[in-house]
C-alpha cells in the first residue's frame, strides 16, 4: 500500500487498553492516524482512548471499542464501528494476547484454551473480520507474535504453540493478500515493558524494549516504500540482564 504519508489513515488495534497496543496507538496518533483501541472491557477501552486524546497533540482522534478477540461477531462489530466512524480501515493490528505458563504436567485445559483462543484464534478472527476492508483500502495487517513464535522454552507449551501458530498464520496470509496490494507483517518482540503476565512496568524494566519502541517500528513499517515488505521482524532488547 502507498503509505509514504500516513496522516489521515485509520487503524484498529486489538488489545489497545494498555501495553504494546496502547504504545502503538500513541505513536500512530502522533503521526495523524485515527485509531480505535479495543479491550474486553468497555470502560478500559474508553479510558485508554480518552487518555490518548488528552495527552497527544494531534488532529487525529482515538476511540475505544469493547470487543473480545475470542468472539468473531465482536470483531466484525469492531470493524463496522471503525468504518462507520472513520469511513474506512487502513491498518489492522492483531495485538491482543496473554500468557499462561507451565509444564505439560501442570498446564490446565482452561489455560491452554485461554491462550489458544486469544492469541491464535483471536488473530484469525481479527483478520477474517477485517480482510475485505483491507482489500478495499489496500491496507496493512500486522500481527504481534513474539520471539516465542520461533524459540521454544520449558513451560511455554501453550504460549509457544500459540505464537508459532501466529507466525505461520501471518506469513501464509501475507502470501494470500499481497496480490491485492495488502501488506502483511508479523512483529516478534522479545521482552517488552508491559502488564503482560502480571508484570507492573517500572524502573526494573529499563533494559526491556519500551512500548514506544514498538510504536516506532509500526510507524516505520507503515511508512516503508510500497514496493518493499519486511514481512517478519524479530526485535529484542539490546542488552538483556546477565543471569
Ligand atoms: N510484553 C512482552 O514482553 C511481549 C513480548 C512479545 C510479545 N508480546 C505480545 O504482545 C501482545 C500485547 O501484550 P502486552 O505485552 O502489551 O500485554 P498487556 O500489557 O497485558 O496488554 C494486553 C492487551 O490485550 C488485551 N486483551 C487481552 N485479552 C483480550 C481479548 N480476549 N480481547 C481483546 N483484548 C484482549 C488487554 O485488554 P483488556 O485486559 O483490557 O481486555 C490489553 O489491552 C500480546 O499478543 C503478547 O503476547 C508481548
Amino acid at each position: 500500500m502507498n503509505m509514504n504519508s500516513i496522516e489521515n489513515k485509520v487503524a484498529l488495534i486489538t488489545g489497545g487498553s494498555k501495553g504494546i497496543g496502547y504504545g502503538v496507538a500513541a505513536a500512530l496518533l502522533l503521526k495523524g492516524v485515527n485509531v480505535a483501541v479495543t479491550s474486553r472491557n468497555e470502560t478500559a477501552a474508553k479510558k485508554a482512548a480518552e487518555t490518548l486524546n488528552n495527552s497527544i497533540d494531534s488532529e487525529a482522534i482515538a476511540i475505544g471499542v469493547a470487543a473480545d478477540v475470542r468472539d468473531f461477531d465482536s470483531q466484525k462489530l469492531a470493524v463496522k464501528m471503525v468504518e462507520s466512524k472513520f469511513g474506512k480501515l487502513d491498518v489492522l493490528i492483531a495485538n491482543a494476547g496473554l500468557g499462561k505458563f507451565g509444564s505439560i504436567e501442570d498446564l490446565s485445559i482452561e489455560d491452554w484454551n485461554a491462550v489458544i483462543d486469544t492469541n491464535l484464534t483471536g488473530v484469525f478472527y481479527s483478520a477474517k473480520a477485517g480482510v475485505e476492508a483491507l482489500k478495499t483500502s489496500k491496507g496493512y495487517f500486522i500481527t504481534i507474535s513474539s520471539l516465542a513464535g520461533t524459540n521454544f522454552f520449558a513451560g511455554g507449551a501453550a504460549y509457544n504453540a500459540s505464537k508459532f501458530g501466529v507466525t505461520g498464520f501471518t506469513q501464509a496470509v501475507m502470501l494470500d493478500l499481497r496480490k491485492y496490494g495488502v501488506k502483511v507483517s508479523t512483529i516478534m518482540p522479545g521482552s517488552v515493558s508491559t502488564y503482560f503476565n502480571n508484570n507492573e512496568p517500572s524502573e526494573k524494566d529499563a533494559w526491556k524494549i519500551q512500548i514506544e519502541d514498538i510504536g516506532k517500528l509500526v510507524v516505520d513499517l507503515l511508512e516503508m516504500h510500497p514496493r518493499t515488505l519486511p514481512s517478519k521482524i524479530e526485535v529484542r532488547p539490546t542488552t538483556p540482564p546477565s543471569k
